[in-house]
């Protein structure tokens, strides 16, 4: 998770400022007393927040705060477990006076949806093979609308509005140029793979039309969309009439595209172009975070430990 601005403030610090609600909750604390959990967010990132000892009487008006809707907060910095948290003494919804854009509030893909979308349908449009070019244009005609803004993870790498299509995209774009240094692979199981491998995420992840993910949906949490993705290409398959062998290796790319059984692969690539598409979405994640890290680093410092990078802590250079 990045943080905002908030973490590069002393503790004790006041402030008072806009954020986005990305969830919100009434919790009863150790102390018997209710309190309001939020989880807050601006274009840079997240911050925990608290209001502690909420009454009664407040709860009408802090009712009325719903996931999405932008707030001013007045609160004071505190730290816990390492993190910087706010503690809010007030708090208020956003009204059209404050002339706020819900947009600056949201993380987005650096890319507009619509011309990552175009990417991806252009590179179907070249496929030669029937079949897989079938498949992935049914894919992208049924999931267009969710495509647009769905990120590709609840949190880490590419979670942010339109995530997934950026993730697929740069991987598409990768994996294009792989397939001129690496002539073994044939190009368009590699488009079709990197396609069709997350897809199902669009119905593990649970996400609000910002690209917020709340969650992991039923199937998500007993299936995953590896297992998920499988069984689509099976039903999609027999639709459009795909022989045995394609639409069983096809099932095989998206099965072992994770290649680890502790990250829900029970297989590994038994094929050139699977092995790839493992690669490409490592490479992409991790350039992923890294960035992400970099971004939010002091020049001459070390990140925080990144959980996805082993604990590691990245350096930023101070003058290179
Ligand atoms: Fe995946
Ligand atoms: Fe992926």
């Amino acid at each position: 998770m990045k943080e905002t601005y908030v973490n590069n403030l002393r503790t004790d610090a006041e402030i008072q400022d806009f954020f986005m609600v990305k969830t919100i909750a009434v919790k009863i604390g150790s102390n018997k007393k209710q309190y309001l959990d939020l989880l807050l967010a601006d274009r840079m990132g997240e911050v925990t927040a608290k209001k502690w000892d909420v009454a009664d009487t407040e709860l009408p008006s802090l009712n009325e705060i719903k996931e999405g809707d932008l707030i001013k907060v007045k609160a004071v910095v505190t730290e816990w477990n390492g993190m910087k948290q706010l503690k809010i003494m007030r708090v208020r919804r956003a009204v059209d006076q404050d002339g706020l854009e819900l947009a600056d509030f949201i993380k987005a893909a650096p890319e507009k949806p619509q011309d990552m979308l175009d990417y991806i349908t252009r590179a179907v449009e070249s496929m030669t093979d029937p079949d897989l070019k079938a498949l992935c244009s049914r894919l992208l005609a049924d999931n267009r609308e969710k495509l647009l803004y769905y990120p590709a993870a609840v949190k880490n790498h590419h979670a942010q509005l339109g995530g997934l299509l950026y993730h697929t995209k740069r991987m598409l774009d990768m994996g294009e140029r792989a397939c001129l240094v690496y002539t073994n692979l044939k190009r368009d199981w590699v488009v079709c793979g990197v396609i069709i491998h997350d897809m199902e995420k669009l119905n593990e992840i649970e996400s609000n039309e910002m690209g917020v993910a709340s969650g992991y949906s039923f199937e998500g949490q007993l299936l995953g969309h590896l297992v998920q993705g499988v069984k689509t290409i099976d039903r999609l398959a027999e639709e459009l009439g795909i022989g045995r062998e394609k639409a069983i290796m096809l099932e095989h790319m998206v099965l072992t595209h994770h290649y680890e059984p502790e990250y829900g692969s029970p297989k590994k690539p038994l094929f050139p172009e699977a092995e790839m598409l493992h690669y490409l979405d490592m490479i992409d994640a991790k350039m992923f975070d890294m960035q992400q890290a970099l971004e939010a680093t002091e020049p001459g410092g070390f990140s925080d430990k990144i959980w996805t990078l082993d604990n590691r802590r990245l350096y930023r250079p101070a003058e290179v």
